[in-house]
This record gives C-alpha cells, sequence and structure tokens, in this order.
C-alpha cells in the first residue's frame, strides 16, 4: 500500500485519473481539502478542512477489473464493515451510499475506464458536526453518531490496510447475505426511472431489484427516490 498526501488538492479522483499510468495499484490519496470534490450524478462534494476523510484508490488488476460491479459494492460493504467495528450501525442504499440511520455518512464514486483502471473515490464523514441542510440527502459524521472525535491520520491508515486486505478477498464477501440485514431500501417504496414499485432486494450482480404487482424488474442504474 503506497499512500500520497497531499493537504489541498483539486480532486482525490482527478488526481488518480491523470496520473494512473505511472501509478501502481493500490494507490492510496488522500486530500485535507478538495476545490473540486465531486460527487456521482454531477454533484460536488463539500467537505470541511481537515475534518473528514477523503480519499481515492487506484485498481489496476485485471481480475479486479472484471469484477467491477462487485467491486462498486464491495466497497460500500467494506467501509460498512470497518463502521460496524468502530459500533456504528450503517446501511447501504444502492448503489454504493453509507447511511448511518436516514442519513448519508459515505459516499463513493467510482471513475475510469475497466480496460486499464478503476479510480476508486471516498468521502467519508469523520469529525464534521454541521452540514448544510440544501445536501442531496441528510449528513450525519462518524463524530455525530458516536460522540466522539476521531484522529483522521490513525483512522486513514487503519482503514486503507483494512480496504487493501478485504479487495484483495472480494471473492470472499457475500453481497447478498450482507445486504440482507443491511439494505437501507429494503422494503420502501421507491420511484427509479419513473417506475415505481417497492424494494424487494439487490440482484447477485448488483442490480436494484423492485417488485411491481407481483413482478420482479432489476435496475443497472438510475437515480432511485423514496417516496
Ligand atoms: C457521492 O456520494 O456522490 C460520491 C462522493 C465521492 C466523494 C469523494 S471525496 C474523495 C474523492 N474525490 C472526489 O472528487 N470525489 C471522491
Amino acid at each position: 500500500m503506497k499512500n500520497i498526501h497531499f493537504d489541498l488538492i483539486d480532486s482525490t479522483n482527478a488526481y488518480l485519473k491523470r496520473e494512473y499510468t505511472s501509478l501502481d495499484s493500490f494507490t492510496f490519496v488522500d486530500a485535507s481539502f478538495q476545490t473540486s470534490g465531486k460527487g456521482r450524478e454531477d454533484r460536488k462534494w463539500i467537505s470541511n478542512n481537515n475534518e473528514n476523510l477523503l480519499f481515492s484508490f487506484l485498481i489496476k488488476d485485471k481480475i479486479l477489473l472484471q469484477s467491477f460491479k462487485k467491486l462498486s459494492i464491495g466497497i460500500a460493504i467494506i467501509i460498512s464493515k470497518y463502521l460496524e467495528t468502530l459500533g456504528l450501525s450503517p446501511t447501504i442504499k444502492w448503489p454504493n451510499d453509507i447511511f448511518v440511520g436516514d442519513k448519508k455518512i459515505c459516499g463513493i464514486l467510482l471513475e475510469g475506464n475497466i480496460n486499464e483502471y478503476v479510480a476508486i473515490g471516498v468521502g467519508l464523514n469523520v469529525n464534521q458536526n454541521e452540514f448544510p441542510n440544501d445536501l442531496h440527502h441528510p449528513a450525519t459524521s462518524m463524530r455525530i453518531e458516536s460522540k466522539k472525535e476521531f484522529s483522521i491520520s490513525e483512522l486513514k491508515n487503519q482503514l486503507f490496510i483494512y480496504i487493501e486486505k478485504m479487495i484483495k478477498n472480494l471473492n470472499q464477501i457475500d453481497v447478498q447475505d450482507y445486504l440482507l440485514t443491511h439494505n437501507y431500501l429494503l422494503n420502501k417504496k421507491v420511484m427509479i426511472n419513473n417506475v415505481i414499485g417497492i424494494v424487494s432486494g439487490i440482484s447477485f450482480d448488483n442490480r436494484l431489484e423492485i417488485t411491481i404487482d407481483k413482478k420482479k424488474l432489476l435496475f443497472d442504474s438510475g437515480e432511485v427516490n423514496i417516496l
């Protein structure tokens, strides 16, 4: 595991997208502050300076790239499991957000091209106490949930080692088993791609399963709105 730290950068994902040819798999890049932090669906990821964990890591191994779908849900499961070791009770909101209660604690953004590399970007709310109230999802942090402050440097060292170990054993993670008990959307009424139904599960290849009039439909991607 190699770790590059920046006090200030545009975006750790953007850095890996620029530099991936000269970096090894499992290079972790983190920053205290990002000037152009990027979220999914072209949203911004805004985070106070030095209060949260903002990082991206690079995957270039062909075998892992071939299991891209599992990687996407797998990284959410890995971080969720890590948070459980710290006494939190997270759930996963498909496709790969992590929630505690009804608030988002962690967002994940995968970018790249699956023939060459993927940059996995993670924004984990750690010590931030207050969040703007115009966010797409209400937010929380590890500090708010556990009522204690964390050392960002200790946390990142532990988490990076944990992620590398767990990703190398990705095939041992039983996605469906974990999501039976950690699926934030399960049994909720949602709208996705203009279809309304009840979430009844996640398929083995990370598609959202919705039930409408006893018929099951699977969705690869799309914005999920809870009704
Ligand atoms: C989302 O939930 O919309 C995904 C958020 C991903 C944010 C992280 S912060 C570190 C990395 N660099 C970025 O610009 N984005 C990701």
